[in-house]
């Protein structure tokens, strides 16, 4: 049998890859998601991101189209994840004003350090509906769009898609719920739901050529979450990371990229842990 030719060069790894393709997120306008989305721009995509602030939405919107010229992002703020009218209506404005939607990037969330005798019912209900209900929203929102996008790429089921991707969704989640970790019940409880979801869809929608998968970032530097959740310096906390420090927000991008480009053509329900090995070290420290 011949060697098949290898294409890296002209086919996966170049510029322009997510050319007339949309990528659509929430909790577009924090660190992780703003990067994520930045690098599919950069690469060719449109986008729409959308965030609970309005202010904070637009205005990194404006700064991510500047990623590529001529890209068009649109910031939808005011929109809150828990109400299923506004992601559906974010879902339609998008399609409208850029033509589709091929990728989603599920990654708003809530989170704050408290122990079981600090988390009222309702701090716990609140981290669980934007968590879990929140992903859950943003799917059932944009499916049909993933769908639509994911048929344009179906092959005879034999050979991989030829013409570019579409029709993927990414959860972004967290290691947590791995182990048991102290102070992080709500959200240990909300991101194991998250993961539950993302392989319940990339079975149950994988033959419509969807792929969904998870990105379970570690402790990434100079976030939101690593403002609210870290109490030891980065120089402290790194002792307990095998690859001895904080991850940057370029490394969950560059996880992304992998995911929706041609190199992820064959991954579908899993778990990209993006942590520098954190979570093998559990227990140890
Ligand atoms: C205990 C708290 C609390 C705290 C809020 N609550 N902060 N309880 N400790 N520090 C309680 C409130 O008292 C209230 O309960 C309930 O939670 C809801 O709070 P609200 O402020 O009314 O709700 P809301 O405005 O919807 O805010 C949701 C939120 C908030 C989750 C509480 O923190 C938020 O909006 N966060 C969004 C941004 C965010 O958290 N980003 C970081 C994600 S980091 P009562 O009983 O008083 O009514 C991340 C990384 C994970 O996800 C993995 C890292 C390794």
């Amino acid at each position: 049998m011949p060697m098949q030719k290898y294409e890296y060069m002209s086919n996966v790894w170049r510029d322009g890859i997510f050319e007339n393709k949309v990528v659509f997120c929430t909790g577009g306008a924090g660190s992780i998601c703003s990067a994520q989305v930045r690098a599919m721009v950069h690469l060719g995509a449109n986008a729409c991101i959308i965030g609970r602030n309005v202010q904070k939405t637009e205005n990194m919107a404006r700064d991510i189209e500047t990623a590529r010229k001529g890209s068009r992002v649109l910031g939808l703020g005011g929109v809150d994840v828990r109400s299923p009218e506004a992601l559906a209506k974010a879902a339609e404005k998008c399609a409208k004003e850029l033509g589709a939607i091929d990728f989603v990037i599920a990654g708003a969330a809530g989170n704050f350090l408290a122990t079981i005798d600090q988390l009222s019912p309702n701090a716990m209900k609140s981290v669980i509906d934007i968590d879990v209900l929140g992903s859950y929203n943003t799917l059932k929102a944009t499916l049909p769009y993933l769908v639509e996008s994911a048929a344009k790429h179906k092959t005879d089921g034999r050979t991989p898609p030829a013409n570019g991707t579409g029709g993927r969704i990414i959860f972004v989640s967290a290691t947590l719920h791995y182990s048991g970790t102290p102070l992080q019940t709500h959200a240990s409880v909300a991101k194991a739901g998250v993961d539950a979801m993302a392989m319940a869809v990339a079975i149950e929608q994988g033959p419509k050529g969807i792929t969904s998968n998870v990105i379970a970032p570690g402790p990434i530097a100079e976030t939101e979450g690593i403002a609210r959740l870290s109490k030891a310096s980065a120089k402290e906390h790194a002792k307990g990371i095998p690859s001895g420090r904080w991850g940057t927000v370029k490394e969950i991008a560059d996880a992304t990229i992998y995911l929706f480009s041609d190199s992820g053509n064959y991954v579908n329900g899993s778990t990209v842990v993006v942590d520098g090995g954190q979570w093998h070290m559990a227990g140890i420290g």
